[in-house]
């Protein structure tokens, strides 16, 4: 008896799953898949899924920077029924995540769209308000986390950091001054960033050194601008990511994204999972596969 129904369990399990990976109909798979079995049969196989995907990412050439436009908090937020902020919150938690299998893969360069300039001009300030609560709060658990220093993570935030609140800047500064000397990964957040706006700081400092006579006209040239955006520390991204189904790049890394391969995923950021950042660069493995990169 118990065999049977374990085994009409596992039928179950399979019908919900299939149909809840295709979103054929969410009502009746929700049902089905509040069983237990649903559940427990739906994570082991994700689990299975993500290590054996783990060990094929491994056999290849891994992305040595990747940057990831991390969008969708909000219609995540509207989608579970959960207040606005709340699913910046999530967003905030995913991120940390998100480090955490970065660094396992040994990545050495991460780069995450955290705030837009645009996003500063847009948003209500009781929006701006949460987000900023938030920063200070996920910088400052950076800072302390014992894995960023035993793994040696630098942190560096990177924008017209100039338009944040006071508090935001000094948790940028703190948790900068305690990571400055490592070296083996370096995390960057963008915040206050636009693309354009840092092309426009470059172009400053050239016209200024040309005027001062330091930089003749035929000098300028690719590298001059390169050395004098913000990420001159930084190699180009291999590989940029963005969620919650825009494809869009919204003025982030217009410079240094000439060649990185794109990849675009469906699920919102607090939703964001495992297997989704190995299925990215998996298929990042399998564009570079093909044209011999
Ligand atoms: C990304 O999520 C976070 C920020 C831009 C600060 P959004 O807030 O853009 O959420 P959606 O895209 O409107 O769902
Ligand atoms: C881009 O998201 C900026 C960040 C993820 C921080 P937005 O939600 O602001 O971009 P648009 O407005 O959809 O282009
Ligand atoms: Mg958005």
């Amino acid at each position: 008896m118990g065999r049977i129904r374990k085994s009409l369990g596992r039928r179950i399990d399979y019908l919900a799953k299939w149909l809840l990976r295709f979103r054929l109909v969410s009502i009746p798979a929700r049902a089905v898949a509040n069983s237990s079995y649903a559940w427990s049969f739906i994570s082991r196989t994700d689990r299975i899924r993500a290590n054996r995907l783990r060990d094929r990412l491994k056999e290849g050439e891994l992305p040595q920077h990747i940057s990831i436009i991390m969008d969708g908090n909000r219609r995540f937020a509207w989608n579970s029924n959960i207040e606005r902020d709340l699913g910046h919150r999530r967003g905030k938690e995913k991120l940390k995540e998100v480090m955490d299998w970065i660094l396992d893969l040994e990545i050495p360069y991460l780069t995450v769209y955290a705030l837009s300039t645009e996003n500063i001009n847009e948003r209500s300030p009781g929006e701006l308000d949460s987000l900023y609560d938030l920063y200070v709060a996920g910088l400052n658990e950076i800072a302390d986390d014992p894995q960023i220093h035993e793994r040696g993570v630098r942190v560096q935030a990177m924008g017209r950091l100039e338009m944040l609140p006071e508090r935001v800047r000094e948790a940028i500064s703190n948790a900068q001054s305690r990571t400055e000397s490592y070296t083996d990964f370096l995390f960057t957040v963008c915040l206050a960033y636009g693309g354009r706006e840092e092309i426009v700081d470059a172009v400053r400092e050239v016209a200024a050194d040309h005027a001062k006579g330091d930089l003749p006209l035929e000098s300028i040239d690719t590298m001059q601008i390169s050395s004098r955006m913000y990420t001159s520390d930084l190699p180009d991204p291999d590989l940029v990511i963005r969620t919650s189904g825009e494809e869009r790049i919204s003025n982030f890394l217009l410079w240094q994204i000439a060649y990185s391969e794109l990849h675009f995923t469906d699920v919102f950021w607090p939703s964001f999972s495992k297997v989704d950042l190995y299925e990215a660069i998996e298929s990042y493995q399998s564009r570079r596969r093909r044209y011999g990169g």
